[in-house]
């Protein structure tokens, strides 16, 4: 059979599609802004008749219909991220929640860690040799499709058609749900609600601006300092793009010039990418634009990948950061925030590349100035993300904290002196006596 009529032959509806998945399976899904939503929706509806399935995935946007109370015994929730849709169902003891670096989530289903049965992913209609590409996000959803038993695919047509290792052949699908829908999207990380807030995320702006030279590959992180550094970053020359996400923000430095990827040492001219977090605005930018690759994230977000970039600049965020250097960006206390994701990744990659920088940028202080984002110790349950041994750069509003190579009594000194001014007593009072200073 050629490929058209194979692909004819496996075209059904959402309801047919998903009564291959059977009580007890491992369901993974498209991440990201590309969640197949048909599918699930037409998946939940079965939930009299499974037990026990276990729903799997990154962050994604929109619905996460089975982590509801009434799906209890039927679908669990499994997180290699936490995204703010699951967030209170783990919180709650009703979903699960795996601490994996980015890089290695897609190991875990090539070494048969995580198995996957189904995959439930949504891809662009294929091209004219039957490929179809994973669109907007690429990053764990191709490695667990080729692991997957069966691979049920919603073919959107407003499914950007992105390039790079980014296809996956019609054959390889087992059923395909065609539709035209508009893909979710991400609305911006959280801009600043309050003119103070917009002051505090232009100051840790500049600051992180003055650090990066001309020439330099970055990688942003989530959340919104890494996003409100761009606008600050308009006078530099040659920037290059390595990243596992890629949002609306990067568009108008690549249209204005800033970012060219001349200068990249690593698929130079190209920028490269395992996901986009965004709008319409940033899926029309990447159909069919030679101008970016997107890659699995064990290749993208591989330190050793990432340090082969000169001047690899990495801007990650943070809840928390210790008076020793230890970085927490995944919980708050015992409360499950987010994850890993790719920030120990590029914090080591950034580390060991040529020139590179690692970046830790957060405002100095949380709820309204009232609790301080630099602290005496970590809150008790508090992951460390990014450790003391790792951390280089620390950036506030206040100013930037260099810490690698220096003791803990220089990182107390140098962090207080970026703390809000209304704890650096209480700070230095902790440091004194417990003799950090
Ligand atoms: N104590 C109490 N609450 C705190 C706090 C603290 N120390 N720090 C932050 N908060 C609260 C904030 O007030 C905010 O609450 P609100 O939504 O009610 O206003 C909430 O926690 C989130 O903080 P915010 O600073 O707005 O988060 P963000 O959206 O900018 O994201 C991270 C920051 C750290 C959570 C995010 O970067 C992350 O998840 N990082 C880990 C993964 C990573 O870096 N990956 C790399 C790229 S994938």
């Amino acid at each position: 059979m050629n490929w058209i009529d194979n692909y004819k032959s496996k075209l059904t509806t959402a309801e047919e599609a998903v009564k291959c998945i059977k009580s007890n399976d491992n369901v993974f899904v498209h991440s990201g802004c590309a969640v197949p939503e048909l599918l699930i929706r037409a998946m939940v509806k079965r939930k009299d008749e499974l037990e026990n399935v276990t729903v799997a995935h990154i962050l994604t946007i929109g619905e996460a219909p089975y982590t509801a109370p009434e799906m209890e015994g039927h679908f669990r929730h499994k997180a290699f991220f936490i995204g703010s849709n699951v967030r209170k169902s783990i919180n709650e003891g009703r979903s699960d929640f795996i601490p994996i670096f980015l890089s290695e989530v897609p190991l875990l289903f090539y070494k048969g860690i995580f198995p996957i049965d189904v995959a439930l992913i949504q891809v662009s209609p294929p091209d004219e040799h039957g490929f179809c590409s994973f669109g907007i996000d690429v990053g764990t959803n191709k490695p667990a499709t080729e692991c997957a038993k069966i691979v049920i695919a919603q073919i959107n047509k407003q499914m950007p058609r992105t390039l790079g290792d980014s296809f996956i052949h019609i054959n390889k699908i087992k059923y395909c749900v065609e539709c035209d829908i508009p893909l979710n999207e991400y609305k911006q990380q959280k801009e600043a609600t309050t003119p103070k807030e917009e002051e505090v995320f232009q100051k840790i702006g500049h600051n992180i601006a003055d650090i990066i030279e001309d020439d330099s590959t970055l990688q942003m992180g989530i959340g919104a300092i890494p996003d409100a550094v761009l606008s600050f970053i308009t006078n530099k020359k040659n920037l290059g793009i390595h990243t596992e996400m890629f949002s609306d923000g990067l568009i108008k430095l690549v249209e204005d010039g800033v970012i060219t990827n001349e200068k990249k040492t690593l698929h130079k001219g190209k920028i490269v990418a395992s996901f986009v977090l965004g709008t319409k605005k940033v899926f029309d930018f990447i159909h069919d634009n030679p101008i970016i690759e997107f890659h699995p994230s064990h290749y993208v977000n591989d330190p050793f990948i990432v340090a082969k970039n000169y001047k690899m600049v990495a801007i990650n965020s943070a809840l928390q950061v210790d008076l020793t250097g230890q970085v927490c960006a995944d919980s708050i206390g015992t409360k499950l925030f987010s994850g890993f994701g790719g920030q120990l990744d590029f914090m080591r990659g950034a580390s060991k590349s040529e020139g590179g920088k690692p970046i830790i940028a957060l405002p100095s202080s949380a709820k309204n100035e009232t609790v301080s984002r630099i602290v005496p110790t970590l809150l008790p349950g508090s992951g460390v993300t990014t450790t003391r041994g790792d951390v280089h750069y620390v950036v506030t509003e206040y100013g930037v904290a260099y810490l690698y190579g220096k003791s803990v009594r220089e990182r107390a000194l140098a962090l207080i002196n970026i703390a809000h001014p209304n704890f650096r007593d209480e700070l230095t009072k902790f440091a004194k006596d417990n003799k950090y200073i």
